[in-house]
């Protein structure tokens, strides 16, 4: 009954059942989603989406380029290209947000589609829009908890296999779909499951995210068309869990919608990259200051040893890269940079900085070693010097974390410096508060037009 449990709990969802909490992480989700979208409209891969798909395939443009910088007419597409373009932009950085318990990012493909069909449809109110919202982040969240690790673990990528649901869930419940449509919409998007580890590291990582976005809205679109699939696509014997995983218990997680919320548990990344480098990038930037606290020069390191979690050398092990978007995938770039600049920003994840032979020859003095004791989200970094003096730093948890968020300020820091650098500082500032004020819009459609 899990397909039926979960469309008859989102079409009953109203805005009213939010807590003032889950309003509140919905739109830092969303403003944290749109900076990563603008941002990451400056790499190439949303860029040769958008060249590859729009002129051939495009339909009116009725939905916003939200990182394109030229006039209003020329940053439309129609709903299909906007949301596939929105969507790797806002991934293609790998400074999106993190569900820590399924590693699913959850905000992209979802707000993606929403924001598209809110622009193509009009009338959609802010409330709607982040009820909706919320409708789809509970929904794939729930089903990756239902699956993870096991799911996660032969390799799929999970942030898009349960995206396509968690959209379609979304995009049909803007529409208003009846509960019997919602399964099939369900249905439609189980069956497109998209995404695998092999692609980190490439453009192809934030294609899933795009194409979980068009996946999800064509499914709840067909389905508000009348077109049919199975009532029961999650749980029937051939259907989604059973097929793409060796454990599932959805009927466990879905009793809990509405009961716990699972977008609270929503985190905003502090670095451009895969989240389970953070802790060392944490330590090294804080080592980069002390070294030059006691005097001392970074040059002078000799030997960077880190001690971390089993799962950082698998997902991001690559000890040479050769583009930005491998460097988003290796602890050994990860931890040359935090040490050599103090910080990591795009800046320090482009193919520029993974070339530097300042930075090659730094990365090539971290040495890892991984202990099952360190938790995915601590690290222990220790550096030794030319005079055989150490330092050492133990990060307990990450910025970024649970534990340890980010402000609101530091929210509000990352969003302008990112989108700041595609649209110019003036724009960013008006997008920023547009974002920041979604909920009480009464016409989402026309939030582009305030920046
Ligand atoms: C929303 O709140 C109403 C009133 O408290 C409640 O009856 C209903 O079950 C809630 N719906 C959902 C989907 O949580
Ligand atoms: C996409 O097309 C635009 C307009 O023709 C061009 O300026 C841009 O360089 C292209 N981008 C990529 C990455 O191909
Ligand atoms: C599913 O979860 C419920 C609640 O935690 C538990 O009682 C049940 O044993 C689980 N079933 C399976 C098959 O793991
Ligand atoms: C490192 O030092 C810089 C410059 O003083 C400061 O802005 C930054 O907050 C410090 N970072 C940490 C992590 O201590
Ligand atoms: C490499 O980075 C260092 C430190 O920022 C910089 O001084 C140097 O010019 C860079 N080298 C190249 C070839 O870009
Ligand atoms: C790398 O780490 C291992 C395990 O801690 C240690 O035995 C070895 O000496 C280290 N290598 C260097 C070059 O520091
Ligand atoms: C954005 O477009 C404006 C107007 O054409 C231009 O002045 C500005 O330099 C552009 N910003 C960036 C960051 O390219
Ligand atoms: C709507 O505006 C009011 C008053 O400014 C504010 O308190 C509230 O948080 C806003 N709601 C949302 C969802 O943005």
């Amino acid at each position: 009954m899990a397909t039926l449990a979960l469309a008859s709990w989102a079409t009953n969802l109203t805005y009213a059942n939010l807590t003032g909490a889950v309003v509140d992480a919905a739109v830092k989700s969303v403003y944290n989603w749109a900076g990563c979208a603008i941002g990451g409209y400056a790499q190439d891969a949303p860029q040769i989406a958008q060249n590859t798909t729009q002129i051939f395939f495009g339909g009116p443009p009725t939905s916003s380029i939200l990182g394109s910088n030229g006039s209003i007419s020329e940053s439309f597409a129609d709903a299909q290209t906007a949301a596939f373009v929105n969507g790797i932009a806002g991934h293609v950085d790998d400074y999106d947000d993190t569900h820590l318990a399924t590693i699913i990012h959850p905000a992209g493909h979802v707000a993606s589609a929403l924001l598209a069909v809110s622009e193509w449809q009009g009338s959609v109110s802010g409330q709607d829009f982040l009820t909706a919202f919320v409708a789809g982040v509970e929904a794939e969240c729930k089903l990756g908890l239902s699956v993870y690790p096991e799911h996660y673990d032969v390799g799929w990528h999970i942030t898009s296999t349960t995206g396509s649901i968690g959209t379609a869930v979304a995009v049909g419940k803007l529409l208003g779909l009846d509960t019997t449509g919602m399964q099939h919409a369900i249905g439609v998007a189980a069956t497109q499951v998209v995404g695998m580890q092999e692609f980190f590291g490439s453009m192809t990582k934030s294609f899933h995210v795009g194409r979980a976005a068009q996946s999800g809205m064509l499914a709840a679109l067909l389905a508000q068309n009348g077109f049919t699939s199975s009532l029961q696509g999650l749980e029937a014997q051939f259907g989604w869990l059973h097929v793409v995983s060796t454990r599932e218990n959805a009927s466990a997680y879905f009793d809990q919608l509405g009961e716990i919320w699972e977008i609270e548990q929503n985190t905003f990344k502090p670095f451009p990259c895969g989240i389970v480098m953070h802790p060392t990038i944490d330590a090294c930037i804080q080592l980069h200051n002390e070294t030059l606290e006691n005097g001392k020069s970074i040059s002078s390191i000799q030997t960077v040893n880190l001690r971390v979690n089993p799962e950082v050398p698998v997902l991001t092990g690559k000890t040479d890269p050769q583009t930005g978007l491998e460097g988003k995938f290796s602890i050994y770039h990860a931890a040359a940079i935090g040490l050599l600049f103090g910080e990591a920003t795009p800046t320090e994840f482009t193919d520029d900085a993974v070339k530097n032979d300042t930075v090659i020859s730094m990365r090539n003095k971290v040495n890892v070693t991984t202990d099952t004791s360190v938790s995915e989200d601590q690290a222990d970094v220790s550096i030794t010097f030319d005079d055989g003096s150490t330092l050492e730093k133990r990060i307990e948890h990450a910025i970024g974390s649970l534990e340890n968020p980010m402000t609101d300020a530091e929210l509000q820091k990352k969003f302008i410096d990112q989108v700041s650098r595609v649209i110019g500082e003036q724009r960013a500032e008006k997008a920023y508060d547009a974002f920041i004020n979604i909920g009480n819009m009464t016409d989402v459609g026309k939030l582009r037009m305030l920046f």
